[in-house]
């Protein structure tokens, strides 16, 4: 197991009607600004039964954030911060209102220019201070609720940052609120949530039994309830699960010790980017491809995840390895997702743009090893084709 440091200080309030707990958990003189998305927390009543929970506070709101939140909507916010004196911020809504809410919450107090933050990964800056944030999910699939990270899109570019002062200090975790989602939402938060589980796990050995064995929960129970509460989103269980594995999934206990991959993701980035592809399906199309291509690199965790989630015992080693690939697939098409370039109207032609994205990017030495260069980049986009 390699050596690693664990921190994770956020509370999660986890159940059924638990919107009520703000009244505790939320200071009582703060000056709280909540921050949803284009309107779903506003139109199913999430919003208001908010904002009853906060009381005789001091509340200003800012919808509108995106999916995929962008910087320029986000500074918006920052002025609105600062212009009403907000000392506390929460969000409303999935992992694009959490991130931005993230970015906010660090841009803010931030004496220099916001986009520093964004590129804050390739040139630190000194971030010293941020406002608090708490969250109520209504959309789970990023484990954005219980890490320390953001994706936030600029120009041409979804650019990851992280940061422990933006740890939520609570997120609430009520799987009813999920039952409104469309289909489409809750097939990326299945998938999302599976890609962040494999990208930590399916890498080199490490000896990390525990994570491994965690690991294969996560991904045994997301297919066990995926179509489930695929179709029957009151299933108030099967979204439990759903619920409380996605935040598992990337809340950094299974990555803690093991190598990590996120080739996938930060290919899929530039998916999004380019074609406005979801963040979820973008994966669901380039982690088969890139299984493929890098079959031998990975050859002893995809024999190890064939046998342990999928239970596939017989055949050779190569047969094993494609049927688990196959059956991933297959899982994420049965969940409605289409799992290959073309479904989404992206041909050959634009591979080269992809390729130069991701060199403009830094994209160049990707995955456990740093081996995915650009060429194999290349190859793996054309297997999703
Ligand atoms: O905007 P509204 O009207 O609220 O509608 C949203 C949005 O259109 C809707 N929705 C959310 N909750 C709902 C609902 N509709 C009905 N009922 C509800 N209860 O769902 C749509 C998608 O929301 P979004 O927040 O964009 O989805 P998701 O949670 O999948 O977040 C995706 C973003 O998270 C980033 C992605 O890059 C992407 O920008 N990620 C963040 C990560 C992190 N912080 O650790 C890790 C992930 O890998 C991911 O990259
Ligand atoms: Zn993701």
């Amino acid at each position: 197991m390699l050596h690693f440091e664990y921190y994770n200080p956020t509370r999660i309030v986890f159940g059924k009607d638990r919107i009520s707990r703000l009244d505790h958990l939320v200071p009582a003189t703060a000056r709280v600004l909540l921050l949803y998305g284009g309107g779903s927390a506003k139109k199913f009543g999430t919003l208001d039964r908010v904002i009853e929970a906060l009381g005789g506070r001091s509340v200003a709101e800012f919808g509108g954030i995106e999916p995929n939140p962008r910087f320029s909507t986000l500074m918006r916010a920052v002025e609105t911060a600062r212009q009403e004196n907000i000392d506390f911020l929460l969000a409303v809504g999935g992992g694009s209102v959490m991130d931005g809410t993230k970015f906010i919450a660090l841009a803010t107090r931030y004496p220099g220019h916001g986009e520093d933050i964004l590129l804050s990964r390739s040139k630190p800056v000194r971030l010293s201070e941020a406002l608090p944030i708490g969250t109520v999910v209504t959309l789970p699939a990023t484990g954005s609720e219980m890490n320390a990270g953001g994706v936030i899109s600029h120009q041409a570019g979804k650019y990851v940052f992280s940061h422990p002062l933006v740890y939520p200090q609570f997120s609430i975790l009520d799987p009813t609120l999920t039952f409104t989602l469309p289909p489409t939402q809750i097939a990326n938060g299945i998938i999302d949530a599976f890609i962040h589980t494999v990208e930590q796990y399916v890498t080199l050995p490490a000896e990390g039994r525990f994570q491994d064995r965690t690991a294969e929960g996560i991904l045994r129970t997301l297919i066990e309830i995926g179509k489930t509460t695929l179709n029957d989103p009151t299933d108030y269980d099967a979204r439990a699960n759903l619920m409380w594995c996605a935040t598992n999934a990337l809340n950094g206990l299974i990555g803690a010790g093991v190598p990590q991959d996120w080739s996938t993701h930060m290919i899929g980035h530039e998916l999004t980017a380019m074609f406005g592809i979801d963040h979820a399906k973008t994966l669901a199309i380039i982690q088969p491809a890139a299984w493929t291509v890098r079959a031998r690199e990975k050859r002893d965790k995809l024999l190890q995840y064939a046998e342990r989630v999928w239970d596939l015992r017989e055949g050779s080693e190569e047969e094993r390895i494609a049927a688990a690939i196959g059956r991933t697939r297959d899982f994420f098409e049965e969940l409605g997702v289409a799992t290959r370039l073309s479904a989404y109207g992206v041909g050959a032609e634009r591979i080269d743009d992809l390729i130069r994205a991701l060199e403009t990017h830094g994209m160049t030495a990707l995955g456990e090893k740093r081996e995915i260069t650009l060429e194999v980049s290349r190859r793996i986009l054309e297997t999703a084709l």
